[in-house]
């Protein structure tokens, strides 16, 4: 399993332009709000308190690059929907995540999280829509499955094949994570992994 020897918060950034250094590829984390994005961030690197987690929707408010074992990023990003902020500033929001997801050159993962215990929702289909249409990889990851058993689960992430499957001729890779059980860890560390090493060829 791909070892983090180390994890470092690097910068918080309120627009693409203030992000760092272009030259490190980075994996980045989306989804709605509270979906578990900063956790699962601290689940995969073993740091309880690298990326700042809350039970309060809104929690990331910015663009946060975390540098690992100094030579790639994990990028921690707001979630869209349900956080009660204004309209302003949710569509604000809306605005930087998609211009950091579209113009970031070195973005070479995008990781788009959806609680398990969720039919498939529309602000998730719209964002895997928009990501499809614009030829993004991504990989989707089904959070806070320790919260129900597995049947459920199982039920669950079938639903929402047939959801994809209905739109998109392919699937995208999918793993189950518990940030509470580590579940999923060992697996999308192993895709972090085969990314990086893909890209060294
Ligand atoms: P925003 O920053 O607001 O967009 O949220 P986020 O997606 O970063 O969610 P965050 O990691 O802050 O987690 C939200 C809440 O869900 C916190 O109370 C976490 O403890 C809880 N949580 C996250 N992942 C899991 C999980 O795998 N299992 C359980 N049981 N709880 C989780
Ligand atoms: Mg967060």
């Amino acid at each position: 399993m791909l070892k983090i020897k180390t994890a470092e918060f690097l910068k918080s950034s309120s627009k693409l332009e203030e992000c760092p250094d272009e030259k490190l590829p980075e994996f980045a984390f989306i989804g709605r709000s509270n979906v578990g994005k900063s956790s699962l961030i601290n689940m995969l690197t073993d740091r309880k308190k690298l990326a700042k987690t809350s039970a309060v929707p809104g929690k990331t408010q910015l663009i946060n690059h975390f540098l690992i074992n100094e030579a790639w990023h994990l990028v921690d990003l707001p979630g869209y929907g349900w956080a009660k902020v204004s309209k302003t500033e949710k569509n604000k929001w809306v605005k930087m995540i998609d211009k950091y997801i579209y113009y970031r050159p070195n973005l070479i993962g995008v990781f788009v999280l959806v609680d398990s215990r969720h039919e498939p929702q529309k602000p998730d289909l719209e964002f895997i829509q928009k990501l499809g249409e614009n030829e993004v990889p991504f990989t989707l990851i089904f959070t806070k499955i320790d919260k129900l058993g597995k049947t459920l689960v199982q039920k669950n992430i079938a639903k929402y094949k047939r959801v994809l499957l209905s739109q998109w001729e392919e699937l995208p890779t999918m793993f189950l994570s518990s940030s509470e059980t580590s579940q999923g860890k060992e697996e999308i560390l192993d895709f972090i992994s085969s990314v990086l090493s893909k890209l060294k060829g």
